[in-house]
């Protein structure tokens, strides 16, 4: 009898889902009308175990043992001072100030709105601030998709589009909106959360480096990003100003500062795309020909997405993911552990082990060798499918691949290669952060058994959504601090981080101030 069929008896309790770890003979207590029957189920077929026997080289070459993290932290720190020491001083991290000297102080108060650029979907928001209360009074978004067309296409047609949806969200807005600002004669103003490379030449203007993430607007690059925008707002007839340029990571920190407590020090994304920003001392940043800073200190935007080294655990699928984007040879970081790209490296495991182990059959499934086919979502879903049968796993590849039958086996193949995915980004994404902190002098062990407090403020939807991801990554974090360590480290999500986070650099940059 083929074990999906034992398995699949009705009212099968089993309170976790067997791995390919556990031993080749599986033990399940099935309990059908009102009998438990116990039976052993030795696995045969010979397409399997060659299908484990390639997922478990392939589990060794992804695997991320603590002596490996450490290395990888230490060349990211290594990249991050030579980052810091010159312009290009790293090939790797770009480690760019952003002129955000001040976090949020939690006095900000009034209306501010702030547009978000920096994915497949394009966020407007309004936010009011309370001022010494430190809170959100209130907020109001609208979300658009971004027409793939405009990824790839020009300048101004990207911007056009984001100018007129910022536009038809202000002509929307309440009559006691519009009013406030007629009476008190200011222009609205908006903080700019794009989460793409950009040289800052202060806190409201910056240069394109390069597009990540699938975009390619390549006469963008080179020009001042926010003198783009303010065109096509003009274009589009309305004043609006832009009073601050914000990554994402950094939005993410602002809001984590404002939310959280005065040791937010870092903020990461990983969602569709990966970096993390973190507050440095002015004077390490031996670079900046500028007047330091009165606070002493600058937020720095690693734009840690393009890190590379040795040591990551790269495998046949991330070479092909590089070698098929629109960016080869870049973002490395980026491409093996975000959610751009990790439902393309399932994808292409499962094909190599249809393929050459016939994997759900002799004929390989035409729609796994097409690209992009599997999102990072259904690897999310499949990853978290603890029933007993793997039913979630069975309808993804129903769904997705069209594969109409899949034996347990098979699908336990499916849910370990996403497991070993996970865990690797998890874990590598642990080690960045272990790196910046260590930068920053926040790990090594404590003296006299007392702990102080960091918090990470993160944001991204995989980070979010996909719960095994972000247990691994809180895992790896903790191994690598190590249970006497001197700081105790929190990730904190700080939801829509980079659109807050930008209107409230937005009212600390202020033009009315
Ligand atoms: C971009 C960063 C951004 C990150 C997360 C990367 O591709 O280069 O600027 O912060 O994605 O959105």
């Amino acid at each position: 009898m083929a074990i999906g069929k034992v398995l699949g008896c009705a009212g099968f309790q089993h309170s976790a889902v067997p791995t390919l770890r556990e031993p080749v003979r599986l033990r399940a207590q099935c309990r059908r009308r009102g009998k438990t029957v116990s039976m052993s189920v030795q696995k045969t077929s010979k397409t399997v175990q060659q299908a484990e026997k390639m997922l478990q080289e392939f589990r060794q070459s992804s695997s991320t043992p603590l002596p490996l993290l450490h290395q990888v932290a230490d060349a990211l720190v290594q990249e991050m001072y030579a980052g810091l020491a010159s312009e290009g001083g790293s090939d790797q991290l770009k480690m760019l100030p952003t002129y955000v000297e001040n976090l949020p102080s939690g006095s900000e108060k009034g209306l501010f709105y702030a547009v978000d650029l920096g994915g497949t979907n394009f966020r407007v928001l309004r936010v009011e601030l309370g001022g010494k209360t430190g809170q959100i009074l209130s907020q109001e978004f609208k979300e658009v998709v971004i027409p793939p067309e405009l990824m790839v296409g020009t300048g101004k047609d990207l911007f056009d589009f984001i100018a007129g949806t910022l536009a038809s969200f202000v002509d929307t807005e309440d009559e006691s909106i519009k009013a406030h600002f007629v009476q008190s004669g200011k222009t609205r103003e908006s903080g700019f959360a794009f989460s793409f490379p950009v040289r800052q030449t202060s806190v409201k203007s910056g240069i394109v480096i390069h597009w990540t993430k699938g975009f390619k607007v390549d006469d963008a690059v080179g020009k001042d990003i926010v003198k783009q925008f303010q065109d096509a707002i003009s274009r589009s007839n309305h004043q609006i100003m832009i009073s601050a340029l914000v990554n994402d990571t950094v939005g993410t920190l602002a809001g984590g500062r404002f939310n959280f407590d005065e040791e937010t020090m870092i903020g990461c994304i990983i969602g569709t795309g990966t970096n993390a920003c973190y507050v440095e001392r002015a004077d390490a940043v031996h670079k900046w020909d500028e007047p330091l800073p009165k606070s002493g200190e600058m937020v720095i935007n690693m734009e840690w997405g393009n890190f590379r080294s040795p040591y990551l655990p790269r495998t046949f699928a991330d070479e092909t993911v590089d070698k098929d984007s629109v960016n080869p040879g870049d973002q490395w970081f980026e491409k093996m552990i975000s959610g751009m790209y990790l439902g393309e490296i399932v994808r292409l495991v499962l094909a190599r082990m249809a393929k050459e182990a016939e994997l759900f059959g002799g004929n390989v499934p035409v729609k796994l060798l097409e690209r992009l086919t599997l999102g990072t979502p259904h690897v999310s879903k499949i990853h978290l499918d603890n029933s007993p049968d793997l039913d979630v796993v069975a309808k993804v590849l129903k769904d997705v691949f069209e594969i109409e039958t899949t034996t347990l086996e098979e699908r336990k193949i499916v849910h370990e290669v996403c497991d070993i995915m996970g865990e690797r980004g998890g874990r590598l994404a642990a080690a960045g952060l272990y790196g910046i902190l260590k930068k920053i002098g926040r790990t090594g062990k404590s003296r006299n058994g007392s702990k102080k407090k960091t918090v990470i403020a993160m944001d991204g939807g995989l980070f979010e959504h996909h719960v095994r991801y972000r247990s691994y990554m809180e895992e790896a974090l903790q191994e690598l601090m190590g249970s006497d360590a001197a700081y105790e480290v929190a990730l904190r999500l700080q939801n829509d981080g980079s659109g807050i986070g930008a209107a409230l650099l937005a009212a600390s940059h202020s033009h009315f101030k």
